[in-house]
Order: structure tokens, then C-alpha cells, then sequence
């Protein structure tokens, strides 16, 4: 049996529906059409059917050029390229030590941070979700509205989508080891009204983060969205120009897709983002 065929074979009627709710449509040569589990509010229940080709192999020759895993990225030109740091953020606000810190250090020092002003908005830090054991890692932007509210990353409509995400490639944030995702965001406090991120809150919050990979060692990264691939490619390409290859940070392939509020305003997307969940597996089964 071919690649594509056993991976078909492979994908059982709960995946199939998790693709579906994605807005994924899944062609099964023998497979009799499958009804997705009730979709969320604004989008249509869509049968699994034979129109659309999306699946692991398919989609990666069809919608998205994938290179190789573990092939480090190219060079970016460096109109693309981030300046190392930002002037505006004040390294003294940091919490020192922080690239030393075990989990624990770490969780209290993010609890108690004051180094930008997005502390005084706070009603938690957002640190984690996830077990400490899970091989993979999704990055987010910042915390919204109800993450600061319940100190959890990505509880929201957009966490409902990325916990869909995770379950079609075979993971939760409830699960362990390889069947685990761990979740964290760029910025660990929200900003107001929810606005984009600033340079100077992400180089305060970025040694947070760079900690989090260290302790975690994930075999792979999911960079979700535009703050989180900024953050850790240092590259201001569009996400369209990043995905389908494997980029790194620290040393850990990083793969690039785009952020699930986007894909809940934009669900022609979606089949880009499981193409993207595609070459994550292959990355870390690779790894
Ligand atoms: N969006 C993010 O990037 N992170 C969250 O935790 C919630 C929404």
C-alpha cells in the first residue's frame, strides 16, 4: 500500500471529522462519505467527501511546497530580518537568571514580572498549557480577554479551533510525550483591547519564552501567526513565504502556519494550516 493510501487508511472517523470541522475535505478512495460532528456557531457541518484532495501527501504536493524536513531555512534577506533586540525594552526590568531557572523558578518569575508596563492590565500571567513531557510545542501571540481572566493560553473560540487542530494530528494539551502539545504565547500578560504586541513588550517577554524551549526541548514548533514567527525566526516575511519549509530555533525545527483567529476569519485557509499540521508530523516523526 502506497504512502497516501495507508495514511487514508490510517485516519479514523474522529480525525476525519476533526479535518472536517478544520474545513478539510478528505478524499478516501473506498471510504463511504463521513458527517462531521456538529461544527461550532458560523460554520457549516461539511461532509468528508471525494471533492476536495487534502490529504497528508496530497495536500503537501498541492497546496504548499514542502521541502525535506530538517532543512534549515534560507538565508532571509535582511530587509527581512528583525534588529536583534529593541531599544525601547530596558534588560534591568528583567527578572535576572532567567536562562538558568527550572520550571518552577520560571513560572514564579513570569508570575511576578514587571519589566513592561502590560503587568499593570493583568489579572494573571498566561504562562503554559500543556504537560511538560509533550514533545511538541505551539506558539501563540498574547493573551485575550478570557485567558487573562482564567491564566490559561487559548481558551477562547480560537482555542476551540486549535484544540480541533491538535486532535486531527493526533495530540491535546491533556496529553503526554507524543501525544502531547505544550502552549505558550510570545507575551505572557494580555494588551489592551487586545492590540498587536510591541517590540519592546516582546524583547522583555522573549527570555521567557526561550526558557520554555530549553526546559521543554519539544522535538518540533508550531509558530502560530505572525508575533510568534516574528519572535522566533527574527524575520518579518509574510507567513505565506515561510510555510512549507522547516526553519529552527535553538536548535529545534520550527514549522510555520497561520494563527487559528486568522483561520476562523479566513477558513479558505484552513487547508493550508493541515498541510502545515502534515509537515509538522512528518518533521517530528523525522526528528
Ligand atoms: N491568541 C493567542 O495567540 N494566544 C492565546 O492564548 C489566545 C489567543
Amino acid at each position: 500500500m502506497s504512502e497516501r493510501r495507508s495514511f487514508v487508511a490510517d485516519l479514523d472517523v474522529r480525525q476525519r471529522a476533526m479535518l472536517a470541522e478544520m474545513g478539510v475535505r478528505v478524499w478516501a478512495p473506498r471510504a463511504a462519505p463521513v458527517l462531521a460532528e456538529p461544527a461550532p456557531a458560523g460554520e457549516p457541518a461539511q461532509p468528508v467527501s471525494r471533492e476536495t484532495v487534502a490529504t497528508r501527501p496530497a495536500v503537501q504536493s498541492d497546496a504548499v511546497r514542502v521541502s525535506p524536513p530538517a532543512r534549515s531555512a534560507p538565508v532571509e534577506p535582511a530587509q527581512h530580518r528583525l534588529p536583534a533586540a529593541s531599544p525601547a525594552a530596558d534588560p534591568a526590568l528583567r527578572p535576572r537568571g532567567v536562562d538558568q531557572m527550572d520550571w518552577d523558578a520560571l513560572r514564579q518569575a513570569v508570575a511576578g514580572c514587571q519589566a513592561c508596563p502590560l503587568h499593570r492590565g493583568r489579572s494573571n500571567t498566561v504562562f503554559s498549557a500543556g504537560d511538560e513531557s509533550a514533545d511538541w510545542m505551539v506558539v501563540g501571540e498574547a493573551p485575550g480577554e478570557n485567558e487573562d481572566l482564567q491564566g490559561e493560553p487559548f481558551v477562547g473560540a480560537a482555542g476551540q479551533l486549535l484544540d480541533r487542530m491538535l486532535q486531527a494530528a493526533g495530540r491535546s494539551r491533556q496529553g503526554q510525550g507524543s501525544q502531547g502539545a505544550y502552549i505558550a504565547n510570545v507575551l505572557k500578560c494580555r494588551p489592551p483591547a487586545n492590540r498587536n504586541p510591541q517590540p519592546a513588550e516582546i524583547a522583555q517577554c522573549e527570555p521567557f519564552l526561550a526558557r520554555q524551549v530549553a526546559l521543554l526541548k519539544p522535538r518540533l514548533i508550531l509558530a502560530m501567526g505572525r508575533f510568534a514567527v516574528q519572535t522566533l525566526l527574527g524575520s518579518t516575511e509574510p507567513i505565506g513565504r515561510l510555510r512549507g519549509q522547516v526553519h529552527h530555533y535553538q536548535g529545534v525545527p520550527v514549522v510555520v502556519t497561520y494563527h487559528p483567529a486568522y483561520l476562523l476569519r479566513n477558513p479558505i485557509d484552513k487547508r493550508k494550516a493541515w498541510a502545515d499540521l502534515c509537515l509538522a508530523m512528518d518533521t517530528a516523526e523525522a526528528g
